[in-house]
């Protein structure tokens, strides 16, 4: 165990140790009485203080609505600040409110989201929107299990929207949160272990229920991990809790939390084919299920293994005529490992989509198969 603080100490629940001999000799910690915790009242005091002054400035901070929340907590759940900074004022420009959502339907809501990735996120986001409109006359509802029964929204976004929006003392955690919290306690655990996830949801409350403002105390948590509290160089001599941390008194905050277990990605291989028939290409929907779900492509066969040329006709279920293989790259998913070879063909087949530049621009596609196209189609 080369850890500098024992695996089995306290925090972690089950296998708190009342009894054995010390092992270590960090200063002031011993594994038989489990560290002091932080002051919840002057720790959220701290943060509160900070974050009006030091906050990003952020679209959907400017002006604050329920249904503006909702819409940024539902993007940002898988997606960087940065990214979701670019597209939210466009986004509300053509949904301003959850009936303009519901009427515009599913398919507009799927454009609207492309960039943001996680395409399942868009339909339910469309079905809160049509629910929030049947149950709750169009406004965003300000209950927690009223907000847990909208399709999309977990504990994380039901706190999310019932403290920011409406003041509610509800906690919330998201891997900021863990951050931070695993560094004021000094818990030494992965970021995802179960353990420590619980223990920072007990936290989160404890914090909030001592909060001014719930929903502030809760954004500055997030942003103090964002801004501040970063995962490998925390920014410690700007930090408005320093004097609380104990890994920041351990000197071990770049090692808390320890990583995550590395994901395994899945190899896929993916043979899209450019079918060209004067200035419009065809184009079709991906099934509703495995990945890119829904959205629009190329004519592709998708496989677990390479395949040879006869597979590849034989897959995309039309006939084609003169395939031939133009380029091949590969992209990183979350759970997988693309591999694109793309290939090249002709067909007598007239039926199915096909479309010119301006059809193809209004489909939603994932971000390799649009710049696939618009690089082999339109260029
Ligand atoms: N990540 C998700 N929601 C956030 C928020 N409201 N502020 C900062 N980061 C966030
Ligand atoms: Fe994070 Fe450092 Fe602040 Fe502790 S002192 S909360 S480790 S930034």
């Amino acid at each position: 165990m080369s850890s500098w603080f024992p695996s089995g100490f306290g925090f972690l629940g089950h296998n708190v140790r009342m009894s054995g001999s010390p092992t270590q000799t960090e200063p002031g910690v011993g594994p038989l009485q489990p560290r002091p915790r932080f002051n919840a009242e002057s720790t959220v005091q701290c943060l509160e203080e900070w974050f009006p002054g030091r906050c990003r400035d952020l679209p959907w901070r400017r002006t604050r609505s329920p249904w503006r929340t909702l819409v940024s907590e539902l993007m940002l759940q898988q997606t960087q600040v940065s990214r979701v900074a670019e597209r939210f004022e466009f986004f509300l420009g053509l949904f301003p409110d959850a009936h303009a959502m519901a009427v515009a339907g599913e398919d507009a809501v799927v454009a609207a989201w492309e960039g943001l990735g996680y395409y399942r996120r868009a339909r339910l986001l469309h079905a809160a929107a049509v629910r929030i409109c049947d149950l709750h006359d169009g406004e965003v509802p300000a209950s927690t299990e009223a907000l847990l029964a909208l399709p999309g929204v977990g504990r994380y976004t039901a706190g999310s929207i019932a403290s920011i929006a409406f003041g509610r003392r509800t906690p919330i955690v998201d891997g900021n949160v863990i951050r931070v919290v695993a560094r004021l306690e000094a818990i030494d655990a992965a970021a995802d272990d179960s353990d420590l996830v619980a223990r920072c949801w007990e936290t989160a409350d404890t914090l909030v229920r001592a909060a001014a403002s719930p929903g502030v105390l809760n954004e500055s948590l997030m942003e103090l991990g964002a801004t501040v509290c970063k995962p490998a160089l925390p920014c410690c001599d700007q930090c408005p809790l320093q004097s609380q941390c104990a890994a920041f008194q351990f000197g071990s905050a770049s090692r808390i939390p320890r990583p995550k277990r590395r994901t395994v990605r899945q190899s896929v291989h993916l043979y899209p084919v450019v079918i060209r028939r004067g200035d419009r290409v065809l184009l079709r929907q991906r099934p509703d299920r495995g990945i890119w779900a829904g959205l629009w492509e190329m004519p592709s066969v998708e496989s677990a293994d390479p395949l040879d040329q006869a597979a590849i006709e034989l897959g995309l279920g039309f006939k084609v005529e003169k395939l031939r293989p133009i380029e091949t790259f590969k992209r990183l998913l979350t759970h997988r490992e693309v591999h694109f070879h793309v290939y090249e063909a002709s067909t007598r087949i007239r039926r199915g989509h096909w479309c010119d530049r301006a059809a193809a621009s209004k489909l939603a596609m994932a971000k390799p198969m649009r710049s696939l196209v618009d690089r082999r189609v339109w260029s």
